[in-house]
């Protein structure tokens, strides 16, 4: 759950790896540091708390050297702290070390080591790799490495540089994302390709065990045993300004802006009118998918509420019985998956831990498994038989937002692909489907225009202390994800709850003033809501609605509305949730918060 960088080439290292840590900033942010090799000795700088610490630091006593590695992290082992920042070294400091990733077997090692003499400072699990590559080093970085990593288990992306070969860094990942980046006389190692852009495009995306060497040459992959490996280089075609703010004030206002380009893109060359879904990735079989007894959709966090609108979605297009699970949930509890599954997992980054460790559960029983992730490469993209990219580009923002968009529309993309596929989706319907699909961006634009009214919404209620969600069906899986998108990024309390269930207990949280934001797209649902709704309003609940275009009852019983353009109700979703990221936003910023980097959060968690 940490980002790691190393550069070697002819530069000053240190700026080159500050800039590099500054795109990684999402994947953790207690703290910083980097190693650099200067004049044959490795010097560390490392401080908790924000990049801009060991920036500041690095301004006034600047680290000079050619080679170095660096990291920014997300605590896991060891409060955040300097003496538990990476890099970590041995004892001497002749062997430096960033990781992301947990060594399962730390303790286990560091008993072992302290026996043969090593000493630790800190409570990490990684300070037992330097010690462990030194253990080994007998005049070979390479050897030393695969050596020690032969005796950790978990999951790894290091980087390591010894004062004895002060020429180059060995990195290796398994179980945890790692690219080299190819530039002119220049090569870096970053858990990300952001960190990279602003110097290369070309890059090698690191299989598990592939372990690498940089020196100013060149670049040399090998395996385990010394074999070369000969890997194709990935050519980045989107732009570094895709990783950039782009003029916006945070990355999550940029990327809320972005919907409909996203949207857009994820459904370019895939929904045509008049044309079956086509889909370069995945290619089942009529028999194939009616072999299926059960779909199994499984996903943390937001892509998890993704994955509840899925659900109602394949199962109305392809009649297939889906369940929806949370995947920490699904790993320990015996699911009854089996050859005839398959297995839907959906994951922006696609290196989620439990995500991950549930594709890999099903594969063994024989499960087939589609991936939806937003990153090419990433782990789930290359393990799952079949993949479905949304075309979101890089998230920065911590909050989800356009890849939680991209992922609504990768289920109706799915969903209208097995109806066609399995003949249960008529061809009027599945038309009227795909029509209404390549509209949706310029309805989210029409949302998007009305911001001022949702900052005013916004402004009158950032000071509320909780605030209740309420919706019928799909509402409600909307209201799910709008009740996290505001406790992840305002702090403010808030609860989601389907309207039927209000009086099985949650109507006694209601009183005077207590703010509740109600949606009331499902057409069929409408009325049962409104029912709702006036049993929240009796109780001196002060209720906003999101309602479709035209509708006059939520004037009548709400105290606000915000209107959406009408669509089809099954795609109402990506239309709904567009208010509710705005308002949060928007009280989180009266709150005075930092938006794209919530407390205690982290964009990709790598670790269970
Ligand atoms: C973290 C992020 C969420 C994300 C979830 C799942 O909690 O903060 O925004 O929805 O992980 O991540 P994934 O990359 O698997 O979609």
């Amino acid at each position: 759950m940490c980002g790691i960088v190393g550069f070697v080439g002819r530069k000053e290292a240190s700026p080159i790896l500050v800039e590099g840590l500054s795109k990684l900033e999402y994947r953790g942010y207690d703290s910083a540091g980097v190693a650099i090799l200067e004049d044959g000795e490795i010097k560390v700088k490392k401080y908790k708390g924000r990049l801009k610490n060991l920036e500041e630091n690095l301004n006034e006593n600047p680290l000079k050297g050619h080679i170095g590695i660096g990291h920014t992290r997300w605590a896991t082992h060891g409060e955040p702290s300097d003496i538990n920042s990476h890099p970590h070294s041995n004892g001497d400091v002749t062997i430096s070390v960033v990781h992301n990733g947990i060594i399962e077997n730390y303790i286990k090692l560091k008993e072992w080591l302290k026996t043969k003499g090593y000493t630790f400072c800190s409570d990490t699990d990684t300070e037992v790799i330097p010690n462990l590559v030194d253990y080994y080093y007998k005049g070979d970085l390479f050897e030393a490495v695969t050596k020690a990593t032969s005796k950790m288990e978990g999951s790894y992306a290091i980087g390591v540089i010894s004062k004895e070969e002060p020429d180059k860094i060995v990195a290796v990942r398994k179980d945890s994302p790692l690219i080299v980046g190819v530039g002119e006389g220049e090569y870096f190692i970053a858990s990300d390709i952001p960190a990279v852009l602003n110097h290369t495009r070309e890059v090698y995306l690191l299989e598990d065990k592939e372990f690498v060497i940089l020196t100013k040459d060149g670049v040399e992959i090998k395996t385990e045993d010394g074999e070369k490996i000969d890997k194709e280089i990935y050519h980045v075609t989107w732009d570094v300004d895709a990783a950039e703010k782009g003029g916006y004030e945070d990355f999550m206002l940029k990327e809320i802006h972005e919907q409909p380009k996203a949207i857009k893109d994820t459904l370019t060359s895939r929904v045509l009118k008049d044309t079956k879904v086509q889909l370069d990735d995945i290619n089942l079989t009529k028999e194939e998918l009616e072999n299926f007894d059960r779909v199994f959709i499984v996903a943390c966090g937001t892509a998890y509420h993704a994955g509840l609108v899925g659900k109602t979605i394949i199962e109305k297009l392809a009649k297939i019985p889906v369940e929806v699970d949370i995947a920490s949930e699904f790993r320990y509890r015996d699911p009854l998956i089996t050859e005839k599954s398959l297995l839907i997992v959906v994951s922006q980054s696609g290196e989620t831990a439990d995500t991950l460790a549930v594709l890999r559960d099903a594969k063994k029983t024989g499960a087939k498994v589609i991936a939806i992730t937003n990153v090419v490469g990433s782990s789930v993209s290359r393990e799952a038989h079949h993949v479905l990219y949304t075309w979101a580009g890089p998230e920065i923002a911590v909050a989800s937002t356009k890849a939680y968009e991209t992922q609504l529309i990768a289920m109706y993309i799915l969903g209208i692909y097995f109806g066609e596929l399995k003949g249960t989706l008529n061809k009027e319907v599945s038309e009227e489907l795909k029509e209404e699909l390549l509209i949706l961006p310029d309805k989210v634009k029409e949302i998007l225009d009305k911001k001022d009214e949702l900052q005013k919404y916004a402004s009158k209620n950032y000071m509320d202390k909780d605030l209740f969600f309420l919706g019928r069906g799909l509402d409600y899986a909307v209201a799910l994800e709008g009740s996290l998108k505001l406790k992840e990024i305002s702090y403010i309390h808030s609860e989601a709850y389907a309207g039927g269930e209000l009086k099985h207990g949650p109507i006694a949280l209601i009183e005077k003033g207590t703010p509740v934001i109600a949606l009331l797209t499902e057409d069929k649902l409408k009325d049962k809501m409104i029912s709702n709704i006036r049993e929240v309003v009796t109780r001196g609940a002060r209720v906003l609605a999101i309602a479709n275009e035209g509708d006059k009852d939520a004037k009548e019983v709400c105290d606000d509305v915000i209107y959406i353009p009408r669509t089809n109700s099954l795609l109402t979703p990506v239309l709904s949730v567009v208010p509710l990221q705005l308002i949060s936003y928007y009280m989180a910023k009266q709150k005075g918060c930092d938006v794209d980097k919530p407390r205690n959060l982290a964009k990709s968690v790598t670790v269970e």
